[in-house]
């Protein structure tokens, strides 16, 4: 991934190392004329003062080869009329009296020379410096300009990473309310604390999410509308089975009733989930969260469904260590935990066991749905909770959206919600994980036992079902 800052670098340092060539060769050739033109003067100068001088030769100071070399001084010699050397300030250097008067460029071995002759009737002077000299003072001169353009690079990479800290922040800022948004809540992205140059962006990306905002209401309203229109005629059509079935002798058709019996209780119960769901995804606010003893809500759902444990010849018991206060919406704590318990009697097999237990497990109150059934493979675990996930093969009647409809009401209230074989693989376990519920031992320690439970569940189970199913209670 690239990063801006980064990428900004990238840019700059190119131009700074092409900025601070330009400015030295710049530098070099202005200067270069500058430092000829002037110092050729003093050399003019130089050898005119020795020139206007009457009289024999003067005696000249003497210089070094590093006062030459290094400091650039200039050197002047001498002839007499009859041109023969009368006085050199440095004799080392075997500079041949120039013929053409004025300046001339000589090289003596490895070195260039700066020459300047001037001839008058009585003596010929000649003032010389080194060209290297020269050249030494441009170049630095020129590197000296270069180097605040050098410098400039690492200054502007700390510049540009602080300068850009607010803007990078602003952009995470954004990025942290487009991860919070969900299919259930897409609010708009703060776009007052956009850049302008990526105003556009955002208010682009608030535009789709409107427009995904309104789809998804259209799908939820739908699928609600639909579910909820199918109700009436599938009663009708319930109540009418019923008449029919009471006039029918012939084994043959009293068969195909039943069969026709089956296909609607499948279809009462996958328009019965996709109403539930479809309330559980209304971006109505639901209600607000209650108090409540979970120990009860427990018994009273087991005695929701001891009837179908009873038909199935399942062995439903219960046993509570604690009882817990959860705080929670109790109609979707109640979907919870009838579609763990319709699930785990519908799948085990009959004469099997389906044990719920309330306790404490690391802390946490716990609460347990263990059955003695098939179990689901391991690597097919993470995928039930999907919609309309079944497993292949499943011989028991399901819509596929109980699971789902588990997850969202856990989900929704904050409950932790894992499905796991038994060790043994001897069936499955649903486990929910109330981290804020606030647990106390029973007084009596009381442990539910499927026949009492069984005898609570004819004095006080109300029938829950939405519209009458045949077996499993509304979940
Ligand atoms: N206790 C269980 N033991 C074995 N398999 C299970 C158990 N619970 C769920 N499953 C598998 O997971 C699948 C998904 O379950 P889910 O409750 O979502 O849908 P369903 O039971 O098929 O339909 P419904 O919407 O009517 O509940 C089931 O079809 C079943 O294959
Ligand atoms: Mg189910």
């Amino acid at each position: 991934m690239t990063s801006l800052r980064k990428q900004l670098m990238v840019w700059l340092l190119p131009l700074y190392v092409v900025a601070a060539i330009v400015v030295a060769t710049v530098t070099y050739y202005m200067y270069g004329n500058m430092v000829s033109f002037f110092m050729d003067n003093q050399l003019r100068l130089f050898a005119d003062s020795h020139a206007a001088a009457s009289g024999s030769a003067p005696a000249l100071r003497p210089l070094t080869e590093h006062n030459v070399v290094e400091k650039g001084d200039m050197i002047v010699q001498i002839w007499d009329r009859n041109h023969r050397l009368v006085a050199t300030s440095w004799p080392e250097l075997d500079l041949k009296r120039q013929t053409s008067q004025g300046f001339s460029d000589v090289t003596i071995g490895q070195l260039r020379w700066r020459v300047y002759t001037m001839q008058s009737p009585d003596r010929t002077v000649q003032s010389a410096q080194s060209l290297g000299f020269r050249r030494h003072l441009v170049k630095s001169q020129a590197l000296q300009a270069g180097l605040p353009v050098v410098l400039m690079i690492p200054i502007s990479a700390i510049i540009l990473w602080f300068g850009m800290r607010p803007a990078v922040r602003r952009l995470e800022l954004i990025s942290e309310a487009a991860a919070r948004q969900d299919e259930h809540r897409l609010s708009e992205l703060p776009v007052e604390h956009a850049p302008c140059e990526i105003q556009p962006l955002v208010l682009a990306v608030n535009t789709l999410l409107a427009r995904l905002r309104n789809a998804f209401a259209a799908q939820r309203r739908f699928v609600q509308d639909a579910a909820h229109e199918l109700r009436t005629p599938i009663t009708a059509m319930s109540l009418q089975l019923e008449n029919v079935k009471a006039r029918i002798v012939d084994p043959a058709s009293a068969e195909q009733v039943k069969q026709l019996e089956a296909g609607l209780s499948r279809t009462k119960r996958l328009v019965e989930q996709l109403l539930r769901l479809a309330r559980q995804e209304s971006p109505r606010p639901a209600d607000p969260p209650v108090a409540i003893q979970l120990d009860g809500m427990l018994k009273f759902a087991i005695a929701d469904f001891m009837p179908l444990a009873d038909r199935r010849s399942i062995d439903l018991g219960y046993a509570a260590d604690i009882d817990a206060t959860v705080h929670a919406n109790e109609d979707e704590l109640r979907s919870l935990i009838h579609n763990l318990l319709d699930n785990a009697l519908r799948y085990t097999p009959p004469g099997g066991i389906v044990d719920v237990t309330l306790h404490r497990d690391t802390g946490v109150v716990t609460v347990e749905i263990a059955d003695n059934g098939p179990g689901i493979p391991s690597e097919l675990l993470p995928r039930v909770f999907d919609r309309f996930f079944r497993l292949e093969g499943a011989e028991t009647e399901g819509s596929g959206l109980g699971l789902a409809i588990a997850k969202n009401a856990a989900d929704r209230n904050r409950i932790g919600l894992e499905l796991s074989n038994r060790a043994d693989g001897s069936g499955l376990i649903a486990r929910m994980r109330f981290e804020t519920a606030t647990a106390v031992a029973p007084a009596a320690a009381p442990t539910a036992t499927s026949a009492t439970l069984a005898t609570e569940s004819a004095e006080t189970a109300a029938d829950p079902q939405e519209f009458a199913t045949e077996s499993p209670p509304s979940v």
